[in-house]
């Protein structure tokens, strides 16, 4: 492990700090998240980002080619020996004007990072790079996951890449057919719950501590590093500028997390001038983040965060044995296990959450389908939010905005196939029926 990094708990009247070689996914004194730091001065983290750039002339070095190590100096928690990597974080940004048209901003403005081109599929790649070098050098045998499907599909691919034992904790009915076929087929051993997300997640916890399993999720300090490269690679994209806003899907608020931290320590080494605005959206089914940030109120306070507002919101939601339900049944969640690091998320870029229907959220998908490369449902809540926020004078149509695109078109195509053959939204393309004559077919097409 490198010395220059640690491992601190965010709770300021803790601040416990642990060596990277220890394997934790709370902070043992106080049961606070854990975030991975580094000694900057004891680092060599180059003078601009623009050096970075360096290392598309040597792709052939596996690290320079990776999308996640090819910042390394950015997340430098272990030795280059360790490091995983399966060929992550190969993503476009991609300008994209009719999407801008839909959303309301100028032409030129609006930015699509499709994490979906990653090997499994999903932006979790980038994490599980990151988590499974950690797994990798504390010499971890067998790991396990909760999920609403992307974090198992791609646990699964790299475990069996590393040869760890893989389970992973699925909600029953609850899982996109794309991503449970991934876990299947990538050899995961595939536990379905007869519960809901926040049940795997509670579950997945207690096994790993009664069985030592090493755990996957995003509570995992290492794995929140491989996600900064998403927000690296956006700011590359536009030539080493920061934009205007992110726009990030909320569930278990790991990516906003991440964000958040991959920005704070920019500024922090004069990488970049000034932090961009984050704006995370929920699915109204699934707003717990909106309802406690906007209604309850609830801030990162400097770390102290009125745990009071949050224990009442779950004791409530116990208590009205509530269970999240939307269409994007990647962001299914209630009890997102990285909240405290969002809100520090938030404070830091100035964030705010928003949540959107179903409807809203089907809708942008098909635009988004239409005119560009495609995503799943959750992705969209990103320019069903954007809208929200255009219309409102929020984002103004001169900004520069990247959207974040978590997961590839494919993840989900029984949604997608209903949508248009069912005709159920103001995007539907529906298939025509046909009958097998050249002439009847050449008829439909003219
Ligand atoms: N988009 C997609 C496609 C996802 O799979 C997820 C999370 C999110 C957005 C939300 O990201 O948790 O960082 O706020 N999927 C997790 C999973 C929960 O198990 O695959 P987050």
């Amino acid at each position: 492990m490198s010395d220059a990094a640690f491992q601190k708990c965010i709770n300021p009247d803790c601040g416990a700090e642990f060596d990277c070689s220890q394997v934790f996914f709370e902070c043992p004194r106080c049961g606070e998240l854990l975030d991975a730091c580094y000694n900057w001065d004891k680092m060599e983290v180059p003078n601009n980002l623009s050096d970075f750039g360096k290392r598309w002339a040597s792709r052939d070095n596996r690290l320079d080619f990776s999308g996640v190590w090819r910042f390394r100096e950015l997340l430098n928690f272990c030795a280059d020996q360790y490091k995983v990597t399966i060929g992550e974080g190969q993503t476009i940004l991609q300008q994209n004007d009719r999407v801008a048209e839909y959303v309301g901003i100028k032409p030129g403005r609006l930015h699509l990072q499709y994490e979906g081109l990653n090997p499994s599929g999903s932006f979790k790649d980038n994490g599980m790079a990151a988590a499974f070098s950690h797994a990798t050098a504390v010499g971890a045998k067998s790991c396990a996951c909760a999920s609403t499907g992307n974090t198992s599909a791609s646990v699964a691919l790299y475990a069996h890449h590393c040869g760890l034992k893989c389970t992973v904790f699925v909600g029953s009915g609850r899982i996109a057919f794309g991503k449970l076929s991934q876990a299947m087929d990538y050899g995961a051993q595939t536990i379905q719950i007869l519960g809901d997300f926040d049940d795997c997640m509670r579950q997945v916890q207690a096994v790993c501590k009664k069985l030592g399993l090493y755990l996957l999720n995003s509570l995992n300090p290492f794995r929140l590093e491989g996600q900064k490269t998403i927000m690296y690679r956006i700011i590359e994209g536009l030539g080493w500028q920061v934009p205007d806003w992110i726009i990030v899907p909320g569930g278990n608020l790991g990516n906003s997390s991440a964000f958040g931290k991959a920005f704070d320590e920019l500024k922090q080494l004069g990488l970049i001038e000034k932090i961009p605005r984050l704006a995370i959206i929920n699915a109204t089914g699934a707003d717990t983040l909106t309802d406690l940030v906007n209604n309850k109120k609830l801030t990162w306070n400097a770390g102290r965060v009125d745990q009071k507002i949050i224990d009442d919101y779950y004791a409530d939601l116990t208590a009205r044995s509530f269970s999240p339900r939307t269409c994007a049944s990647a962001i299914e969640i209630s009890r997102p296990v990285n909240l405290k690091k969002c809100l520090r998320a938030i404070d830091i870029c100035n964030g705010l959450v928003r949540a959107v229907t179903d409807e809203q959220i089907c809708d942008a998908k098909a635009i988004i389908g239409a005119y560009g490369l495609g995503c799943e449902p959750a992705s969209a809540a990103t320019i069903a939010g954007l809208r929200h926020l255009v219309a409102d004078g929020v984002v103004g149509k001169d900004q520069t905005v990247a959207c974040v695109l978590t997961g590839h078109l494919l993840k989900d195509p029984d949604l997608t196939v209903k949508y248009h053959r069912d005709k159920l939204g103001q995007f539907s393309n529906l298939p025509v029926e046909a009958p097998n004559d050249l002439d009847a077919i050449i008829k439909l097409i003219s």
